[in-house]
């Protein structure tokens, strides 16, 4: 069989060019393939394009850039005026105080680079034998050796290894657990590492006071809390940041998606005040990390446009009425015998399905039907639609996991 020289992400590699939709164009909640079938964007195209699609505004700023200055880098002693305009907005908008901003292009690398970060804080204050992670089962951070290494998703790490060293997980709303962790390794913990709501995971909201837990058991240890904000960040859980709707003050807040929509690729690291202190404490230590395209310019340009809409439109009052449509709507699908249930946060929501019903299969009926949501592992289908989407297309995407449910139930 024949396949095509593009090798996918998250594919089969065996998979021949049948296997793939080409996408051609886009606005609001919709996009459209090259035979011209429309789908909603159910999830933000992978949960990123919080403002929607066929932004004028910020082609514009992105076009304009790259006219004066497509790129140069901001090693050492180089900088430009769209990294610097960002940094100062992602400043104001942070949900701690006195924040600095590190640039990466996506969320893999942000992770990777706080935890760099945490471990080179506490070193840098003569602690260096803080070095211990821990991260949740399930929760999903990238697929660099941290980020994939700090993800609680076995199957996304088998045959990889070996793996980034002293990381450890424990279940993602078990606090008991981290307690008897911590009570032996407390005095080595560098970092715990958490999403609001983990998202691509499975999406599982966190149960109530469990983040504020996590801040505890920080400070009762002196390690650094680390809110992966990479879907939950810019307005997806109904404020800027997820944690805020969760009343928690982090130490380093990764973010990528919805900084720029998508509409170049970046990511970053939010570097609060007690970080901060014990990097800046020597003034001859020098920061030896950082990637060629961090704060790119023309990303950057596009990340200034994307925050502006989304301030001026208020976007992430959107995600809380959003939310209760479409989970109303697929709590209604709840029969046990097709779906046993919904869950969610905001904007980001999953039906669970039940026992042999098969996710992928579900997300195949789905675009037949003009939808695109994503299946996870086996019995979850995941939603988190632009902050733009209309009433209509929420209804759209409920009437189309209706069917989709009874369609692959009869074939069962
Ligand atoms: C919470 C979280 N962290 C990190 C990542 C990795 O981001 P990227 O795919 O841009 O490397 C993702 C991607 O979905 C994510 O959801």
């Amino acid at each position: 069989m024949t396949v095509p020289a593009f090798l996918h992400s998250y594919a089969r590699p065996a998979a021949g060019p049948e296997a793939f939709i080409t996408i051609v164009a886009g606005q609001g909640a919709e996009v459209v393939d090259d035979v011209g079938n429309r789908y909603v964007d159910a999830l933000a195209s992978l949960w990123y394009c919080a403002v929607g699609h066929g932004r004028d505004e910020i082609v514009d700023a992105v076009v304009t850039q790259m006219r004066r200055l497509e790129a140069f880098h901001t090693f050492d002693r180089f900088t430009n005026a769209p990294a610097d305009a960002v940094a100062e907005t992602l400043r104001r908008l942070a949900p701690m105080p006195d924040a600095r901003v590190f640039f990466t292009c996506s969320g893999s690398e942000a992770v990777d680079s706080a935890l760099k970060l945490a471990r080179l804080a506490h070193h840098a204050a003569g602690q260096p034998e803080r070095t211990l992670v821990v991260s949740r089962r399930p929760s999903y951070h990238g697929v660099t050796y941290g980020g994939m290494t700090v993800t609680g998703l076995p199957a996304n790490q088998e045959g990889f290894g070996p793996l980034v060293g002293d990381v450890v997980q424990v279940p993602y709303d078990d606090l008991a657990a981290l307690d008897a962790l911590l009570e032996d390794q407390g005095a080595r913990l560098a970092a715990i590492i958490a999403e609001p709501v983990v998202g691509a995971g499975g999406v599982y909201p966190p149960p109530e006071g469990y983040l504020a837990g996590l801040r505890q058991r920080c400070d009762r240890h002196g390690g650094f809390l680390v809110a992966d904000e990479v879907i939950c960040g810019f307005g997806r859980l109904g404020q800027w940041w997820g944690v805020q709707r969760h009343g928690v003050v982090p130490d380093l807040v990764t973010f990528a998606k919805g900084v720029t929509s998508g509409y170049q690729p970046m990511g970053g690291v939010l570097v609060g005040a007690e970080v901060r202190r014990r990097l800046e404490a020597d003034p001859a230590l020098v920061l030896r990390h950082g990637h060629t395209y961090s704060a790119h310019p023309t990303a950057c340009a596009a990340a200034v446009a994307n925050l502006a809409i989304l301030e001026r439109e208020s976007l992430a009052e959107r995600a809380e009425p959003i939310g209760r449509r479409l989970s109303a709507g697929l709590g209604a699908l709840v029969d046990g015998e097709s779906a046993v249930g919904v869950r969610g946060q905001g904007g980001v929501w999953a039906i669970a399905l039940a026992t042999g019903m098969g996710a992928v299969d579900v997300r195949e009926e789905l675009l037949v039907r003009g939808v695109i949501a994503r299946p996870i592992g086996t019995d979850t289908v995941a939603f988190c639609p632009p902050l733009v989407i209309s009433d209509a297309q929420i209804d759209q995407c409920i009437e189309a996991t209706a069917e989709a449910l009874q369609a692959v139930a009869k074939a069962r």
